[in-house]
C-alpha cells in the first residue's frame, strides 16, 4: 500500500480531482469542466504510477510505451470514427474492456504466485508459508469474476445494441439453473483454487472460474431485451468499476480501489435512475429475470394503424404559426437524423415569434444515458430550457404544440393505458395531452421496444413523415417565409 509517501499523497490529490470531477458531471453546465478535472486526475495517477518507486509497475519502459501507444491509437481511431448513434455500443465495449483489464491484472498476479509451481508442490508451501487465502485470494476471485462477467456481458450487450444479434430476449431452456450452476461452480472453483489449491490444480480451478464467469456473463445478458437494455448497460458500467476496485486490492493500489469504487457507485446510482425510468426494481435486474416480452404485444407494423392523419411541411408550419407555447420531445431519431441544430434554430424562430419554448427530456430517450442532453448541448440549446420528465409532465396540458422528433417509446401512452403492454408502468412524457402533436418520423415503424404506439392515431396527432432534419429544415424555411 502507498500510505503517506509522496506517491500516496499525489494519489490523494488525484482522488480529490476524480470526486470533484464526478460532482461537476451531475450538472450539464459544469459537466465539461468536470470531465477535464477528472482527466487531469487520471493523468496525474498514470504519471505517479509509472515513475514512483511505490506505485511503480515494475515493467520496462519499452513495454509501457508500446502498450500506451497502441491503446491511444486504437481508442483515438474508434472515438473519431464512431457515429453519435453508435456511441452506446462503444460505451458498452469500453465497459467490457475495463472488466477484461481487471481480469488480466488478477490473472497475472495469480500467475506470478502460482505459475512457477506448475509442477510439484509450491515451494513456499513446502517451507510452511501459506501461499493462498486471505484478502488477496478473495480479491483475485472477485476481480476475475466481476471483470469477466463485465467483459462477456458487455460484448453481448454491444451485439444487441448494434443489431448483430436480435435485440429481443433470447431465452435458453433452464437458464436460471444454468446461471446458478455457472455462478456457484465458478466461485467455488475460484475460492478453493486460491485458498487451498496448489500448482497445477490451483491454476485449473482459477481457469474454471474464468470460464464460468465468462459464460455467466453471456447467459445472463442474452435474455434481456426490448426496452430494458439501458438498465443493463449502466449496471455493466457499475460492474466494470467494481472489478477495477477489486483489482486495486489485488495489487495493493489505493487509487485503483477508490477510482473503481467511484465508478461502481456512480454506475449503481445511474442504474437506479434507469430502473426508476423503466419502472423496474433493482432486484429484478440483479437476478436477471427480466426482459421485454413482446410476444403478446402487437408488433406495431404500419398495417396496424387505420386512422392516421398526416401533415406536410407547409401544414406543420401553419400549425406552428399560431402556437404560443411549444415543447420539443427529442428521441433516438433526432440522433440518427443529426437534427439537433435545426431543432434549436426552429426553437429560436418560435421564440422570435413570441412563443415559449421548452424541451422535454426522458431519462432513457435515445440509446444511452444523457444522449439527448449531449446532442442539445452540442447545438447550444440553453440548459434552462431542458426539463426532465417530472418537471415537464405537468406542462403538456397547457401547451399548444408538442413537436416529437424521432421519439417513440418514451411518448407511448400504452405504458399508462395498457397494463399488459411490455412497457406498462414505464413513466412517459405525456405529450398526448398537448393541444396538437406533430410526430416527426420517417414511417409508422415502431421504436426500440418494437410495439404499436396508439399516439399515432390520436385526434390531436399529425404524423409528419420524413427524415427529422430534412423535415424541420423545410418547416423552418416555410415559417421564415410566412
Ligand atoms: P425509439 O422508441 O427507439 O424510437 C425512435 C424513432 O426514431 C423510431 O420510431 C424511428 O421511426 C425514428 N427515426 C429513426 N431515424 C429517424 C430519422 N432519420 N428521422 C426521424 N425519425 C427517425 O426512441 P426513444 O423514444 O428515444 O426511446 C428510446 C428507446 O431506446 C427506449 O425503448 C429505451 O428503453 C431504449 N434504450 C435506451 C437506452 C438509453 S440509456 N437511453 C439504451 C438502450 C435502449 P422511423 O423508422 O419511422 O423513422
Amino acid at each position: 500500500m502507498d500510505g503517506f509517501t509522496p506517491a500516496g499523497l499525489l494519489y490523494l490529490v488525484a482522488t480529490v480531482l476524480f470526486i470533484l470531477g464526478i460532482k461537476r458531471l451531475s450538472k450539464v453546465r459544469t459537466a465539461r469542466s468536470g470531465n477535464q478535472l477528472a482527466a487531469v486526475g487520471m493523468l496525474l495517477a498514470i504519471v505517479v504510477t509509472l515513475v514512483s518507486p511505490e506505485g511503480g509497475v515494475g515493467l520496462d519502459w519499452t513495454t509501457v510505451i508500446i502498450g500506451m501507444a497502441l491503446g491511444a491509437l486504437v481508442g483515438g481511431v474508434m472515438a473519431k470514427r464512431v457515429e453519435m448513434t453508435g456511441m452506446p455500443e462503444l460505451v458498452a465495449l469500453f465497459n467490457g474492456f475495463g472488466g477484461l483489464a481487471s481480469t488480466f491484472v488478477a490473472v497475472s498476479e495469480f500467475w506470478g504466485r502460482y505459475g512457477e509451481h506448475m509442477t510439484g508442490p509450491p515451494k513456499d508451501a513446502a517451507e510452511g508459508v501459506v501461499l493462498g487465502g486471505g484478502v488477496w485470494a478473495i480479491a483475485i476471485v472477485l476481480s476475475i469474476l466481476i471483470g469477466t462477467v463485465t467483459f462477456t456481458g458487455s460484448l453481448v450487450a454491444m451485439a444487441k445494441l448494434s443489431g448483430k444479434i436480435s435485440g429481443n430476449p433470447i431465452i435458453l431452456p433452464g437458464r436460471h439453473l444454468i446461471t446458478l450452476v455457472l455462478l456457484i461452480g465458478g466461485i467455488g472453483a475460484g475460492v478453493y483454487g486460491t485458498f487451498y489449491g496448489e500448482g497445477n490444480t490451483a491454476i485449473m480451478l482459477v481457469g474454471a472460474l474464468t470460464l464460468g464467469a465468462g459464460l455467466f456473463g453471456i447467459v445472463s445478458v442474452l435474455p434481456i431485451g426490448g426496452a430494458d437494455m439501458p438498465v443493463v448497460v449502466s449496471l455493466l458500467n457499475s460492474y466494470s468499476g467494481l472489478a477495477a476496485s477489486m483489482a486495486g486490492f489485488v495489487i495493493g493500489n489505493s487509487l485503483l480501489i477508490v477510482a473503481g469504487a467511484l465508478v461502481g457507485a456512480a454506475g449503481l446510482i445511474l442504474t437506479m435512475v434507469m430502473c426508476k425510468a423503466m419502472n423496474r426494481s433493482l432486484g429484478n435486474v440483479l437476478v436477471g429475470g427480466f426482459g421485454g416480452d413482446t410476444s403478446s404485444a402487437s408488433k406495431g407494423g404500419a398495417e396496424e394503424y387505420t386512422t392516421v392523419k398526416s401533415a406536410g411541411t407547409e401544414e406543420a408550419a401553419m400549425i406552428l404559426e399560431s402556437a404560443t407555447s411549444v415543447i420539443f420531445v427529442p428521441g433516438y431519431g433526432m440522433a440518427v437524423a443529426q437534427a439537433q441544430h435545426v431543432v434549436k434554430e426552429l426553437g429560436e424562430e418560435m421564440e422570435r415569434r413570441g412563443a415559449t419554448v421548452k424541451y422535454g427530456i426522458h431519462p432513457v430517450a435515445g440509446r444511452m444515458p444523457g444522449h439527448m442532453n449531449v446532442l442539445l448541448a452540442e447545438a447550444d440549446v440553453p440548459y434552462e430550457q431542458l426539463l426532465e420528465l417530472e418537471k415537464i409532465n405537468g406542462e403538456f396540458k397547457t401547451t399548444d404544440v408538442t413537436i416529437i422528433i424521432g421519439a417513440n417509446d418514451v411518448v407511448n401512452p400504452e405504458a399508462i393505458e395498457n397494463p399488459k403492454s411490455p412497457i406498462a408502468g414505464m413513466p412517459i412524457l405525456n405529450a398526448f395531452e398537448s393541444g396538437t402533436v406533430l410526430m416527426v418520423k420517417r414511417s409508422l415503424s415502431p421504436g426500440y421496444a418494437g410495439i404499436k404506439n396508439p399516439l399515432f392515431e390520436r385526434d390531436n396527432t399529425y404524423m409528419c413523415f420524413g427524415d427529422g432534419k430534412a423535415f424541420l429544415v423545410d418547416v423552418l424555411a416555410e415559417l421564415k417565409n410566412s
